[in-house]
């Protein structure tokens, strides 16, 4: 893994956009994975930014998003697709028809996470995946376990992981789903190439782990030592804090 340190979130989020535009301009039919979070909110307003500026043309690319809440669709504030069209979609010229999401409401979840799965691989699978990471070492909502599941499928969340999504419903826990439909480690991992974007030191744990420890379920985001293509941005104090070690 290539792992790259920025000064701030801010110059994180600034050459990540760039990568992603690039990315876009050079392959205006790209097939991006897409995160949600307090991370990347930066990134998809660098994003907007440059697309405005560059008049970037998002009319062929084809996204996928990790995952999302059970029992929320887009009309739920707290909902993940409400994310995305707040800080992504309303804002660049993508073609809604293109873009892939886990429904949280589908009626059979399990036959849900199967067609999320065949409409990515209808896609020909994802060229590049920008991840965050969960103090407790989670991509996607792939919690750490004894076992973990391969492809889309329903996760039940950890209470920390409830905990830190707090911020979608108000802060009120009471409201934040206990479950979720999720991309597997194998959806992961097929992505062409993966970015992993971290900041703050309350992720350094998790982020030695990721980068020094085993491959271990204990810890999903390990994973990512397996695949050939994996770049690691971090932020200054994330990268401080676990520089001592
Ligand atoms: P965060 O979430 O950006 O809100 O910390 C990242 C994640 O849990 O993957």
């Amino acid at each position: 893994m290539i792992c790259e340190t920025f000064p701030t979130e801010d110059a994180l989020a600034a050459t990540l956009g760039r990568l992603v535009v690039d990315a876009v301009r050079r392959q205006p039919s790209i097939v991006l994975g897409l995160p949600t979070g307090r991370t990347p909110i930066a990134l998809y307003g660098e994003l907007i930014g440059l697309t405005r500026e560059e008049s970037i043309d998002w009319s062929g690319v084809r996204t996928f998003n990790l995952d999302e809440f059970v029992g929320l669709s887009r009309a739920d504030h707290g909902s993940y697709r409400a994310f995305m069209d707040t800080h992504l979609f309303d804002h660049v010229n993508v073609d809604p028809r293109h873009i892939g999401f886990p429904d949280g409401r589908a009626p059979d979840l399990a036959a849900e996470c199967d067609r999320y799965e065949r409409e990515i691989a209808r896609a020909r699978g994802i060229d590049l995946l920008v991840l965050g990471i969960g103090a407790n070492g989670h991509i996607g909502f792939n919690e750490p376990a004894d076992a973990l599941a391969a492809r889309t499928h329903v996760a039940r969340l950890d209470e920390e992981t409830r905990a830190g999504n707090t911020l979608w419903f108000d802060g009120d826990l009471r409201r934040v789903p206990h479950e979720a439909l999720t991309m597997g480690m194998a959806t992961i991992l097929a992505a062409r190439a993966i970015v992993l974007m971290a900041t703050g030191e309350a992720k350094a744990d998790a982020v030695r782990a990721m980068l020094d420890g085993g491959v271990t379920t204990r810890l999903p985001a390990s994973f990512l030592q397996l695949h050939p293509q994996v770049r690691v941005m971090l932020d200054e104090p994330l990268a401080a804090a676990i520089r001592p070690l």
